[in-house]
């Protein structure tokens, strides 16, 4: 008698489980494959599918199919499935998709389409009854436009993946879509930013337009995109900025403008990116930069400045901060003359910049600014020398090099030992604050264009340096 009842109770307790077990792996389509664990899945990717199975297994939670041949999506095309949470079609040669295709899958919250080369067009009514979809991917689907109204449904959406398309501008549909938090748009072909383009998208997290053909950013064009973190605007045509492009950007974590056409930077930038914590601006033309333009940007970690044509960098763009983050500086064209000390100080201070290539003045071209030594008279610095070569030198890179390297070699070595002497001397005397300014004696510096004359001389070269032989 217990035992009837505990088999019963037992079968009672299954039974709301059963028919779904059943029904996932009884109904599964042919070459599919069907798993129920905690929800039912349906697995027809890479099966040379070429159209719909009939029906899917109504207590589906999530159908995969990429990698087919389908082409075609019929209204309804996949009945009703009422627990569908995750649909993909990634990688088939889709190029219709029936107004109502997805009728029928109220729940569906991710629908991918992406590379589907063949679509090129939506219509209005395409994604019509998909009311809880907060993630659609219609990337590298060959798109030039999406109709105004085409979201009209889908107030929850959150990421819009529609990366590697053909759009020209921002699709019109984004205006006021308030629930957005991810907006990826690289690849297509954008030309501008209008004022209105980007209207409303306040929770807007993640927006990224890297490799379109931006050349025109319209004032205020971001001006709503007040909780923005990561923002990607690399590989573009942009040749300048609005003077207040960022402002009100309060949130921004990241913003990345490397990869244009940039030459100045302007103080009014950055002033408002109190949170920023990664700036790029490599792979520009960037040859000046307005006092004060990184003020304000109390956070940053790391500025990538690499690939410009800069030729100094003064220290007085990081005022009143004191920046101590991380600097990329290499391949651009720098003077090592004294205007740069300060940041071979700052590089022995905190070892967290390395690689920056002296390419003028001549005497030290070819060096790295780490290697490069400061000479000090009365207390001043004296920029490294321009030797005026009367030959120009043929091979740049070797030959310049090995002899500026030999100079430098020469000067550090004598100047090392000029310091201990002078260090020596001066540790009673008056506070110094660096030690530069205490191997400022004039016989130094003497000994230095000996060895300077010694090695040019060497070389053959004459006919430079003559006025500090007299001073000597
Ligand atoms: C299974 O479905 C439930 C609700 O239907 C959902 O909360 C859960 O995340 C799903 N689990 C998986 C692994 O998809
Ligand atoms: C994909 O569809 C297009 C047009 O619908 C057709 O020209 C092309 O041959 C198809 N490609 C494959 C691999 O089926
Ligand atoms: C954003 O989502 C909320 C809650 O789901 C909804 O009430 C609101 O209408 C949505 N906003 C827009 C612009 O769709
Ligand atoms: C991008 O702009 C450049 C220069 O204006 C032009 O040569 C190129 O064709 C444009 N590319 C596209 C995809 O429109
Ligand atoms: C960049 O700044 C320099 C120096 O102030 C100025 O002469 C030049 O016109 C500026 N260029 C642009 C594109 O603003
Ligand atoms: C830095 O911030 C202060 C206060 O918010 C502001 O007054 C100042 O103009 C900003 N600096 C720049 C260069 O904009
Ligand atoms: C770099 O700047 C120099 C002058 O400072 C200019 O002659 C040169 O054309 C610039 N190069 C590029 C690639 O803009
Ligand atoms: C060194 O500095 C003093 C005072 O600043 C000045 O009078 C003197 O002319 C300077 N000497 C040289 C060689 O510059
Ligand atoms: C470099 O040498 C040339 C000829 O030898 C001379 O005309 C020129 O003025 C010199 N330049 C400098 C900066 O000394
Ligand atoms: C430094 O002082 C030592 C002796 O104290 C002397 O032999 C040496 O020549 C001095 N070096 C220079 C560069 O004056
Ligand atoms: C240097 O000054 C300190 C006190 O400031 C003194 O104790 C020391 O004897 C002095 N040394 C020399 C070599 O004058």
């Amino acid at each position: 008698m217990s035992l009837v009842i505990f088999t019963a109770y037992f079968l009672l307790l299954l039974l709301p489980h059963a028919p779904a077990i059943w029904s996932c792996t009884r109904s599964c389509p042919p070459s599919c494959t069907c798993t129920q664990e905690k929800n039912c899945s349906v697995l027809c990717d890479r099966v040379s599918m070429i159209d719909l199975p009939k029906e899917f297994p109504c207590e589906a939670a999530s159908i995969n199919l990429d990698k087919n041949s389908l082409k075609f999506l019929s209204e309804r095309a996949f009945g009703t499935l009422p627990l569908l949470r995750s649909l993909s079609l990634d990688h088939n040669n889709i190029s219709f998709i029936t107004p109502g295709a997805f009728k029928g899958l109220p729940n569906l919250l991710e629908l991918k389409l992406a590379h589907n080369e063949y679509i090129r067009y939506l219509h209005t009514r395409t994604f019509t009854s998909l009311k809880r979809l907060e993630r659609l991917d219609l990337s590298d689907c060959n798109l030039f436009n999406m109709p105004d109204r085409i979201f009209i449904e889908q107030i929850s959406l959150k990421e819009l993946l529609v990366f590697q398309n053909n759009f020209r501008r921002v699709p019109g549909t984004l205006r006021g879509m308030e629930n957005l938090t991810h907006v990826y748009l690289e690849r297509n072909k954008i030309e501008a930013v209008a004022y209105n383009s980007l209207l409303g998208l306040s929770n807007l997290k993640y927006l990224n337009l890297q490799e379109n053909n931006i050349s025109v950013i319209h004032d205020e064009a971001f001006k709503d995109l007040l909780r923005l973190e990561n923002f990607y605007l690399n590989d573009n045509l942009l040749v300048d900025l609005p003077q207040e492009a960022f402002k009100s950007l309060s949130n921004l974590k990241m913003i990345n403008l490397g990869g244009n056409l940039l030459t100045n930077v302007s103080k009014t930038w950055f002033s408002d990116l109190v949170e920023l914590e990664v700036l790029y601006l490599d792979r520009n033309r960037l040859v000046y930069f307005e006092e004060g333009a990184f003020q304000n940007l109390t956070s940053l970690i790391t500025l990538h400045l690499n690939s410009n044509n800069l030729t100094t960098l003064p220290f007085t763009v990081f005022e009143p901060i004191y920046f101590i983050g991380r600097l990329y500086l290499f391949r651009n064209p720098w003077g090592c003359s004294c205007g740069l000390k300060w940041l071979r100080e700052w590089m022995d201070s905190y070892k967290l910049v390395r690689d920056i290539p002296c390419a003028s003045p001549s005497s030290v071209a070819g060096l790295d600014l780490s290697e490069v030594v400061y000479a000090h008279l009365n207390g001043t610095c004296v920029d490294p020398p321009e030797l005026n070569l009367t030959t120009p030198v043929p091979d740049y890179t070797t030959t310049e090099n090995k002899f500026n390297s030999l100079i430098s070699k020469l000067l550090q070595q004598e100047l090392r030992e000029e310091m201990i002497n002078s260090t020596n001397a001066l540790r009673n005397g008056t506070q110094q604050d660096s030690a530069e300014s205490q191997v400022s004696a004039v016989p130094g510096l003497c000994a230095l264009y000996k060895v300077l004359l010694l090695v040019l001389l060497f070389q053959a070269q004459i006919g430079f340096l003559s006025d500090c032989i007299n001073v000597c």
